[in-house]
């Protein structure tokens, strides 16, 4: 062990953090497990074995879990996608009864399933109390514990990505006093944290939350609610962690407050596609699930030759965020964030060639396969973006005189190297 982790651990570990009560944290000291177990908790060890599973998803690097007891055949469904296919597959093979689906935080990216399983299970609809949404939920508060069986689920408020944001732990008594899982939706993420810039999105909470999340024993396994996509902007890609691992080795670890607002506050990535609607449909305020990509459409890219000759009335749209746009774009070009396409789709003409334009080419092929899938078949995503249109010595136009100062300025926005979702790996 590091000299850093010799005296990180015993100052910050705060055992009433994650201990349900003085029993738990009295059995941790001096903690011995096979103390623990009774007799007959031994014999009946077998049965007492819990189910769980991480499935992800790759068009939009989330992850999602199931959880079970093994004894009871109850299970929990945490931050399911809205492809509902898969969860009811298993709980059909294994025999699970669903008694609650939880979302971790009203998502951005993705449109949940949550409602869709809750109803055709019969299954509690569970949220952070604080959760602002138009439909009837169980609220869940700080420290609240759910009964999975044997099985424990822990609920610990951490805001920061946003204010109603929980984390999970996972407790099997039988098995140990303490946590052994923690499912930290977009708090603490593999190598990175969530970010904190929208919908009510606090870095400063997010540095608290953090902190203490890394409290926790080093081998509690971490589970995050993203191992990719636009939620963070330094993902290792990994799937899962421990918190002894980030304490040691994420880069944002280690900072103190100041240093951790900065980082994290400063450069965000652009909102993710379609967030508007998405947004607006899992707090029950629109029916748009639609807005959710579930299909890899082929879509062709063009060159900046065929930019400069395309069609006169073809319509060029440019998906980057407004002060992006502001800062220089391509000549003739629309501005219409990709966060708003699917609730400005009307914008979109129907009956002429549209092509997509970002700042390097991502963006704009994602944009451009919602579009497919939407129905536009005459579609493309300018390759290399404004960007290579810059480079080429291409003309720059600025939104208008009064963006001039601003266009001087660099954009906050920093694009992510995030890169499988539905399309091949595009250097950005
Ligand atoms: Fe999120």
């Amino acid at each position: 062990m590091s000299n850093f982790a010799v005296e990180f651990v015993p100052l910050l570990i705060d055992k009433h953090f994650y201990f349900s009560n003085a029993r738990d944290a009295a059995l941790s000291a001096g903690y011995n497990r096979h103390q623990h177990l009774s007799s007959e908790e031994s014999r009946t060890a077998g049965p007492l074995i819990m189910y769980f599973k991480q499935l992800l998803n790759e068009r939009c690097g989330c992850a999602s879990y199931v959880i079970a007891s093994r004894k009871t055949l109850e299970a929990a469904i945490v931050d399911p996608g809205i492809e509902t296919e898969a969860y009811e597959a298993l709980l059909r093979e294994r025999g699970f009864r669903l008694l609650y689906v939880i979302d971790t935080h009203i998502h951005a990216d993705h449109v949940s399933g949550a409602r869709r399983l809750a109803a055709q299970f019969g299954s509690e609809l569970c949220l952070y109390e604080s959760a602002q949404v138009a439909y009837p939920f169980r609220p869940l508060s700080d420290r609240q514990e759910l009964e999975l069986g044997q099985l424990r689920l822990r609920v610990l408020h951490t805001p920061g990505h946003r204010p109603e944001l929980i984390s999970i732990l996972i407790v099997n008594p039988p098995r140990s006093p303490e946590a052994s899982m923690v499912l930290t939706g977009d708090s603490l993420l593999v190598g990175d944290v969530g970010r904190p810039d929208f919908g009510g999105g606090d870095v400063a909470a997010q540095y608290d939350s953090v902190t203490n999340l890394l409290r926790l024993p080093d081998w509690v396994a971490v589970f995050p609610g993203h191992f990719e996509g636009p939620c963070g902007k330094g993902m290792c890609g990994r799937p899962s962690t421990t918190i002894g691992f980030e304490r040691l080795y994420n880069p944002l670890a280690r900072l103190d407050r100041r240093e951790f607002i900065n980082r994290v506050g400063k450069g965000v990535p652009p909102r993710p596609l379609n967030m508007t609607a998405i947004e607006a449909t899992n707090r029950g305020r629109a029916d748009i699930a639609w807005a959710m990509m579930t299909t890899s459409p082929e879509v062709p890219e063009v060159n900046l030759d065929e930019l400069r000759s395309r069609p006169a009335d073809a319509a060029l749209i440019d998906v980057r965020e407004p002060e992006e746009f502001a800062s220089g774009h391509v000549p003739g070009a629309v501005n219409l964030p990709q966060a708003d396409l699917a609730s400005r789709l009307d914008e979109v003409p129907r009956d002429r060639a549209v092509m997509v334009i970002c700042q390097g080419g991502f963006r704009s092929l994602r944009a451009a396969q919602f579009l497919k899938q939407r129905g536009y078949s005459d579609v493309a995503s300018v390759k290399g973006g404004t960007e290579a249109w810059r480079k080429a010595g291409g003309e720059m136009s600025v939104k208008c005189d009064a963006d001039k100062s601003a266009s001087a300025q660099q954009p906050a926005i920093v694009e992510t190297e995030w890169t499988h979702a539905g399309g091949d790996c595009y250097s950005i």
